[in-house]
């Protein structure tokens, strides 16, 4: 496979930086972020021909100057993989919970992605993937602002599919990424049914993004969940979920 410029938002722990870790091995140029500079600083060392960084909060103001000093250390972007995400159980709907997870989930998204998608329709080619979420196939009592930032992350995913291919693109791909659980910090070791190794999750995960696959389900049992989650009636989830 060629060299690509790759950007990873989110990528000092978990998913994110098991994903730009194989892309480095792979010989790919690989932009990552976060907030951890420590953690930043890390994977650089260890792949110092391969890894650029830039330490900054999406939840701040200036995410598309940080994403242009990104692009202007790798060269180029073919790639933007939007994976920063938080959530936290909220039983009292804490503020602060419901802000970051809606800021991150939902605010930086949506303006890192939406630059990504000019920069790519510009250029006439690019690829962007986002880390949804199986969450966001229904509303969820204990942590309603996740799934609904997730459900939110989804359906602009589509959204921008659909305006891609209006707007004849041929090679401007849109992927959507759905884990179910996967064992990183989020998860807590808790061990949760059907839990994959982050390293697993993150081959699948790449795996679907050379396909250029439109939706995607982490790992791949987690497609039935998909399917049948918005197929459960109400009087049956409503006492669950
Ligand atoms: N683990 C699961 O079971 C699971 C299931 C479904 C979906 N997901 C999704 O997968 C993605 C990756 O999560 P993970 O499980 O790998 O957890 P993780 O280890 O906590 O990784 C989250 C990444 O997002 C970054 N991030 C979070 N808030 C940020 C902010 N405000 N500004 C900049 N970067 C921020 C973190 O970097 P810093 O902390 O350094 O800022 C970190 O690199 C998330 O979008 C998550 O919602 C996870």
């Amino acid at each position: 496979m060629a060299a690509k410029k790759i950007i990873i938002i989110g990528a000092t722990s978990g998913i994110g930086a098991a994903m730009a870790t194989l892309y480095a091995q792979q010989n790919h140029v690989v932009g990552i972020s976060g907030r951890r500079n420590e953690r930043l600083l890390q994977l650089q060392q260890q792949y110092p021909a391969q890894i650029h960084i830039e330490c900054f909060d999406v939840m701040g103001n200036y995410n598309n100057d940080h994403l242009k000093a990104l692009i202007a250390k790798t060269g180029g972007m073919d790639l933007l993989i939007y994976n920063a995400g938080y959530g936290e159980i909220s039983k009292t709907l804490d503020p602060v919970i419901e802000k970051e997870t809606t800021l991150t989930n939902v605010n930086g998204f949506i303006e890192i992605v939406a630059f990504a998608f000019n920069y790519f329709t510009n250029q006439g080619y690019g690829q962007i993937a986002a880390t949804s979420s199986i969450a966001s196939k229904r509303g969820n009592s204990m942590a309603p602002a996740y799934s609904a930032s997730k459900a939110f992350m989804s359906t602009y995913m589509e959204g921008l599919y659909m305006k891609a291919k209006k707007t004849a693109l041929s090679q401007l791909y849109i992927t959507d990424v759905q884990p179910g659980f996967v064992a990183t910090k989020m998860a807590k070791g808790t061990g949760r049914f059907w839990e994959a190794p982050v390293e697993k999750a993150a081959v699948q995960i790449m795996a679907a993004i050379e396909k250029k696959k439109i939706r995607v389900y982490i790992t791949k049992r987690w497609w039935l969940f998909g399917k049948l989650m918005p197929l459960l009636p109400n009087f049956i989830y409503h006492r669950i979920g």
